[in-house]
């Protein structure tokens, strides 16, 4: 029986979560919480094995079904070793991306469609879906700009800009799909401010919930 929280983070390229979802974490950690900040594949073996294929600059023969359900295999793994058991111990979990990744790049962007992908993910979740999900929204074009001078570089970052302007048209439509559990941050403000806001959001929702 889970007790814990499940709290994923997303947006485009260069976005500023993987800093929030740092300062978030520790911030709560402060307040007394419980948490665990992890992003897929997460420092799981057979995860971090496939996500190295997947990712792999030279793997320009991928095809994008098969992209997909790797994705979806790493996303189980990661679920299965990490997620579920750290809220099995009653942990707020802070998960930088996770199914919604899959459905704005892989359904979208890659156009395999957003329902063929959700259904591979289903299985591969089993139901257990975020309780809140934040967006940083961001122009793609300014979010690729930042990346410069970040050290690893992956096949999908290298995608052309009309690419994440799909991804970014594909999460507005998961905006429209899940109204009750996305809500959105600015994040074109400088990053700082952005880990800011995404912490009070969280705060705010921890408070809606009497925790
Ligand atoms: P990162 O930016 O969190 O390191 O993610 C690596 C890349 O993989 C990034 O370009 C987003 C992409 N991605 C997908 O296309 N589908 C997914 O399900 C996930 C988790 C990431």
């Amino acid at each position: 029986m889970e007790k814990g929280l499940f709290i994923t983070l997303e947006g485009c390229e260069g976005s500023g979560k993987t800093t929030a979802a740092k300062t978030v974490s520790r911030k709560l950690t402060e307040d007394g919480f419980d948490v665990l900040y992890t992003r897929e594949p997460g420092g799981i073996d057979i995860a971090e094995q496939i996500r190295r294929v997947i990712l792999d600059i030279n793997n320009t023969a991928m095809d994008e079904r098969t992209e997909a359900l790797l994705f979806a295999a790493s996303r189980r793994q990661h679920l299965v070793e990490k997620v579920i058991p750290a809220l099995e111990q009653g942990k707020i979990v802070i998960c930088d991306r996770f199914i919604d990744s899959s459905l704005a790049y892989q359904g979208y962007a890659r156009g395999i469609g957003m329902d063929n992908v959700m259904k591979i993910n289903e299985f591969a979740i089993d139901k257990h879906m975020p309780d809140l999900t934040v967006y940083f929204a961001i122009d793609p074009e300014d979010g690729l700009k930042r990346l410069t001078g970040r050290d690893e570089i992956n096949r999908l970052d290298v995608e052309k800009v009309n690419f994440h302007k799909k991804v970014q048209e594909g999460y507005e439509k998961l905006l429209e799909m899940f109204p009750e559990r996305i809500r959105t941050i600015d994040a074109s403000k400088d990053r700082q401010t952005v880990a800011e806001d995404c912490y009070r959001l969280i705060r705010n929702w921890l408070r809606e919930r009497d925790v």
